[in-house]
């Protein structure tokens, strides 16, 4: 099968290895192991509501405790201190923070400021303001610097989330529904701007879409996750088939192969 485009530069390869994560009396994901990710790849994380995509996230980000292992290089993200780990990981939450009067502009600072984060690549402005406009202005959103988080569209504020995430210069970046809110021109411009800091940066990104053509537009690989368990992992066309979308998320669908090595969804009723 054709990949679509890796960079194969720099990086690291990100396993991840007997992955468990779950709340009180409530596992939720199962040892999943996941991998390996090409380095300045894209993952996109798929699978139907309440099948753990978040919670997974959430576990390879720090926000809740995981066992297993998820190895970038050599080094165990789950192993190593939360200081360390937040210097390589940035993860764009899917419930966005409660609405806050802070302008945007101060809520990307302050996301950089929040704990230690990456080295931004060379050329890039030293202050945490500086630093803070340039991504704004990569996302096209410099326009909305100085209004306040609590007069935003739900798809502003997702763009503002996303701006925290990628100020922090991750190595990892993990984001829960990036585009739900977004219009067809912003969710384009979210999907590009992420292939292309992936490729620039040699980031691994793990992205949780619903839409599954959007995900085999954008995405290298494709992580199927149903009731906490992976289904299926590979390109968009060795992922996305006929007896997954049956088996995970209860459709008849028909797949379209493309000769480029796309794939396209078309549910026909449910299974
Ligand atoms: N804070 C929580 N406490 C208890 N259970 C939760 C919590 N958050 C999510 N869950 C449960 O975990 C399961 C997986 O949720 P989630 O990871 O959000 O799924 P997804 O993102 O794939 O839709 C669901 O059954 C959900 O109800
Ligand atoms: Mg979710």
């Amino acid at each position: 099968m054709r990949d679509i485009g890796i960079f194969d530069g720099a990086g690291e390869i990100l396993a991840l290895d007997g992955i468990s994560a779950g709340y009180r009396r409530r596992p939720v994901v199962h040892d999943v192991r996941l991998g390996p990710l090409p380095p300045a790849s894209i993952t996109a994380l798929v699978g139907p509501n309440g099948a753990g995509k978040s919670t997974l996230l959430k576990g390879l980000a720090g926000a809740m405790p995981v066992r297993g292992r998820a190895m970038l290089g050599s080094r165990d993200l789950i192993a190593m201190t939360p200081r360390d780990r937040a210097r390589l990981v940035a993860h764009m939450p899917q419930a966005l923070p409660d609405r806050v009067a802070l302008t945007v502009l101060d809520a990307v600072i302050g996301a950089l400021r929040a704990g230690p984060a990456g080295d931004p690549p060379p050329g890039t402005p030293k202050g945490d303001a500086e630093r803070a406009v340039a991504v704004l202005d990569r996302l096209g959103i410099t326009a909305l610097a100085l209004q306040p988080l609590d007069t935003l569209s739900g798809g502003q504020r997702q763009m503002a989330a996303l701006a925290q995430a990628l100020v922090r210069d991750p190595r990892v970046l993990l984001l829960d529904e990036p585009t739900s809110a977004l219009d067809l021109r912003h969710q384009y411009r979210v999907m590009a701007t992420v292939r292309d800091l992936a490729r620039e940066r040699a980031l691994q990104v793990i992205v949780v879409l619903h839409d599954l053509d959007l995900a085999c537009r954008w995405a290298h690989r494709i992580a199927v996750l149903g009731q906490g368990r992976l289904h299926a992992f590979g390109t968009p066309a060795e992922a996305v088939t006929p007896r997954i979308l049956h088996d995970v998320w209860g459709v008849a669908a028909r797949v379209d192969a493309r000769d480029d090595g796309r794939v396209r969804v078309e549910v026909e009723g449910l299974a």
